[in-house]
C-alpha cells in the first residue's frame, strides 16, 4: 500500500479544516506548511499585500520540515487560492523538495475563483505525477462550505 501524507498551508483555516477531515478519514500523516516570517492578523493587509506581489513569483521562506518526505508515495497537497494561484508557502514547498515521481493529489479552497492554481501546481513539480484537483469552495470571508458536502466525501474516498 503506497504511504500518504497530507500537506497544507494555511491562513484562514479553511484549508486545515478540509486537511484534517481527510488525515482523519485516511488515518495518514498531515503536515502545515508555515511561513518563517507570519503574515499579519488583519485580512485585508494580508489581500492587499499579496495581490502587490502576486505576479513576482516569490517564495517566501517556509519553516523547516522535521519529515522525511521520501518515505511517502503520495502528497495530498492542499492549498488556499490567493489572486488566483497557489500560495506563495506551496510555492516554496514544491520548488524546495524533491518530489520527483511522486504522486501528487491537490485540493484548493478558495471562494470561486480558481484561477490557474491547478496548472501552476502542475508546472512546479514537473517530474511529480500530479492528478486532477479537487476544486473546493467556501462562502467568500466564511467558513461555509459552498460545494456539495457529499461530493467532497466522494472524492476524499477515492484518494
Ligand atoms: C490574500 C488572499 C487572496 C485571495 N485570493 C482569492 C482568489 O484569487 N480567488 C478566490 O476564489 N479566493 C481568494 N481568496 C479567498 C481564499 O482562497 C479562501 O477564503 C480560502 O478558502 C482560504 O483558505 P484558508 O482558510 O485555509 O486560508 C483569497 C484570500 C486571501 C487571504
Amino acid at each position: 500500500m503506497s504511504k500518504k501524507i497530507v500537506v497544507y498551508f494555511t491562513y484562514t483555516n479553511n484549508t486545515k479544516m478540509i486537511a484534517e477531515k481527510i488525515k482523519t478519514k485516511l488515518n495518514c500523516d498531515i503536515l502545515e506548511i508555515k511561513t518563517v516570517i507570519p503574515y499579519s492578523e488583519d485580512y485585508d493587509t494580508v489581500v492587499n499585500d499579496e495581490q502587490n506581489s502576486e505576479s513576482s513569483n516569490h517564495l517566501p521562506e517556509i519553516q523547516n520540515i522535521n519529515i522525511d518526505l521520501s518515505q511517502y508515495d503520495e502528497i495530498i497537497l492542499g492549498t488556499p487560492v490567493w489572486w488566483y494561484r497557489p500560495v506563495p508557502a506551496i510555492r516554496t514547498f514544491l520548488t524546495r523538495n524533491d518530489l520527483n515521481d511522486k504522486i501528487i493529489k491537490p485540493f484548493a479552497t478558495n471562494a470561486g475563483w480558481l484561477g490557474k492554481t491547478f496548472k501552476e501546481i502542475k508546472s512546479l513539480c514537473p517530474n511529480s505525477k500530479v492528478e486532477e484537483g479537487m476544486d473546493i469552495v467556501f462562502q467568500s470571508y466564511s467558513d461555509k462550505l459552498v460545494t456539495n458536502e457529499q461530493d467532497l466525501e466522494n472524492w476524499i474516498d477515492t484518494l
